[in-house]
């Protein structure tokens, strides 16, 4: 773990991303000694320091700490946290404030290639999104509906959960962005209000069109999810998971569709993230 490019334990109490979760963060595969796509996880957490109003570490510290803690791992996962960093009491940002860089490395645990193939199971969380322009798209550290709604089931066979946001449209799953494939067209829910604008999202919507494939970028609805002929979930870590059945109300099961397999091939490696 580096902190501030210093091999330390510990950040203080008095930090911003402690007290408040006013930071951001990223969680970035190392695969075969690479770390894919840093350049647009920095874009992203760019994006949320402005929306924030905060400071951004400089490319070049980053890319030190991220270099340092990849060289000579073959797998695992880079965690980067950057917070607005100490201040003292109260919501008021200090001025100057001086960010706060966390690099942690993880061991890579690798997914059942079955997840891969078969697809996963996935259940309709009753933890909401709330609604924020300010807030969507960006990964800023306030994770608590996630928290709230991971908490909501143990069962190891339920992989992920769909998370609506207030006005019931459905969103993203805990962890992951949502595709569909309805009436022969890929469909990706609207993230301008709730939501995290996935780097794997993107990477799907850019493969997609690279087979000539156009993504509706939309509000769905949860009645959508039943009539679909087939749906996956992707993340950074896990690439693209097809999933195979809904669990809500009345279980809804995924056939193998042709769209996602298009979309999965032209996907090459990112297909399957950090494996
Ligand atoms: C809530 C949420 N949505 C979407 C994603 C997918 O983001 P990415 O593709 O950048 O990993 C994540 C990843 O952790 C997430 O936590």
């Amino acid at each position: 773990m580096l902190i501030d490019g210093r091999p330390a334990r510990a950040v203080s109490v008095a930090d911003r991303g402690l007290q408040y979760g006013d930071g951001v963060f990223e969680t970035l595969p190392i695969s075969a000694g690479v770390v894919r796509h840093w350049e647009r996880h920095l874009e992203r957490l760019r994006l949320g320091c402005a929306r924030l109003g905060m400071a951004c570490p400089e490319d070049t510290l980053l890319r030190a700490d991220l270099d340092r803690l990849r060289a000579g791992v073959d797998h695992g996962v880079l965690k980067l946290i950057v917070t607005r960093g100490v201040g003292g009491r109260g919501y008021r940002p200090p001025d100057p404030a001086r960010p706060t860089r966390i690099f942690v490395r993880y061991p890579w645990r690798p997914y059942p290639t079955a997840l891969y193939r078969s697809g996963i199971v996935v259940r309709v969380c009753a933890t909401r999104l709330s609604r924020n322009p300010v807030l969507a798209g960006i990964k800023h550290l306030n994770r608590l509906e996630q928290v709230l709604a991971r908490h909501e089931w143990a069962d190891p066979e339920v992989h992920e959960g769909l998370m609506l946001d207030t006005g019931g449209r459905v969103i993203e799953g805990t962890m992951t962005n949502l595709f569909l494939a309805c009436a022969g067209r890929l469909v990706t829910p609207d993230l301008s209000e709730s939501g995290v604008l996935g780097i794997m999202r993107g990477l799907c919507i850019e493969a997609a069109a690279r087979v000539g494939l156009e993504t509706e970028i939309r509000a769905v609805d949860l009645a959508e999810m039943y009539t679909a002929e087939s749906a996956f979930v992707c993340n950074s870590l896990v690439g693209i998971w097809p999933i195979r059945e809904l669990q809500g109300k009345g279980k809804r099961r995924y056939a193998a569709c042709d769209l996602l397999a298009r979309v999965t091939a032209a996907m090459g490696p990112d297909a399957i993230g950090g494996t």
